[in-house]
């Protein structure tokens, strides 16, 4: 293992200005996200549609860090039969790859899941590493609920995700450590912090454990927030205030940096958290986006699955893509959204 080039690309991951895209959403994902558009998921219009994200020049060479892949596409081509892989290498943003092959039940614990896809995962890095990946995503999600998250569940995936951390750096790969905390729940924003403390304590536990490098990977948490069904919702002020005090708790300074996933928040409120957690700067980590949901939801809704849409389409992820960069130096206002609309 190569930690000075490890901690490289980690840092470049979480640069100032710049982000990551999630665009790895599973065959079964991204199905129901063209169905809300009404487009068919079919494998070459999965490949247009992530063709013309990747295409986007001013927002991929601007704004985006990296970009997270889903098998499929890895392997996938251009319309004119250049690798997707090496537009994103490109534009000079980083490839990576979603490697966990999704959640099964936990036995023993009801309502609870566990990451699974670990059985040849050493093989699958070497082949994703020779494509381009320099790194990866696993996601391990736990839920808030009447007597869960139980312990058993809190720390058989934070197990897992550090066997898969470690199974990364062994292979030159920077991994993207993601235990997901759901804001699905009518919990409060003390319960989540309370929980997202216990399950990053753990999480950060067992990386050492596995003598995981922590200058060579980068965390992707969930903001301290209040779920979505709690009547009461924090305000902007107060999820980037508990987060950073959260975050500032359990994740050591020698981690490089964290790039938060949006999990289910609207476009404008996961760039207008961001931006607020700036304003409460020095911080000791790169502090910056890996989301999914909010940076695509606009641009698939303006292009509808229709080739004439495709300057729409990007022109919405472009605008999407510069306010979350905006907002990772915290120089976002909500005045530059009317302004695009
Ligand atoms: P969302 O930002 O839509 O939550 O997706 C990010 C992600 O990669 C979840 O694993």
């Amino acid at each position: 293992m190569n930690l000075t080039e490890l901690n490289r690309i980690a840092t470049a991951m979480v640069v100032s200005g710049k982000g990551i895209l999630a665009a790895d959403e599973s065959s079964g994902t991204i199905k129901k996200r063209f169905d809300a558009i009404g487009v068919e998921s079919t494998e070459q219009n999965r490949r247009d549609y992530r063709e013309m994200l990747f295409r986007a020049k001013d927002a991929m060479s601007q704004y985006i860090s990296g970009v997270i892949l889903y098998d499929e596409t890895i392997w996938q081509d251009a319309k004119d039969g250049t690798p997707l892989v090496r537009l994103i290498e490109q534009s000079g943003a980083i490839p990576g790859i979603k490697v966990d092959e999704g959640t099964q039940a936990l036995p023993m614990c009801p309502g609870e899941l566990v990451t699974v896809g670990l059985d040849r995962l050493a093989e699958r890095l070497k082949k994703y590493y020779e494509r381009g990946a320099r790194f990866a995503k696993w996601r391990a999600v736990i839920d808030i609920g009447s007597g869960i998250p139980s312990m058993t569940a809190i720390s058989v995936n934070a197990h897992t995700l550090a066997r898969y951390a470690a199974l990364c750096q062994a292979a030159q790969i920077v991994p993207i450590v993601e235990p997901e905390v759901l804001m699905d729940g009518d919990h409060d924003i003390d319960r989540c912090y309370e929980v997202t403390s216990r399950v990053l304590n753990k999480t950060f536990q067992e990386l050492r454990v596995q003598r995981v490098a922590l200058e060579g990977m980068v965390l992707k948490p969930n903001m301290a927030i209040s779920g979505k069904k709690c009547p009461k919702q924090a305000s902007v002020e107060e999820v980037a205030e508990k987060t950073i005090r959260l975050l500032k708790a359990c994740v050591p300074a020698a981690v490089p940096g964290i790039a938060f996933l949006s999990g289910g928040q609207s476009d404008e409120e996961a760039t207008a958290h961001l931006n607020a957690m700036h304003k409460l700067g020095p911080l000791p980590w790169g502090l910056t986006f890996s989301y999914g949901r909010a940076l695509q939801a606009a641009p698939q809704k303006a292009w509808s699955g229709r080739p004439e849409n495709v300057a729409a389409g990007q022109r919405a992820f472009s605008h999407r893509a510069r306010m979350n960069g905006l907002a990772s130096k915290g120089e976002w206002q909500s005045s530059l959204e009317q302004k695009a609309a």
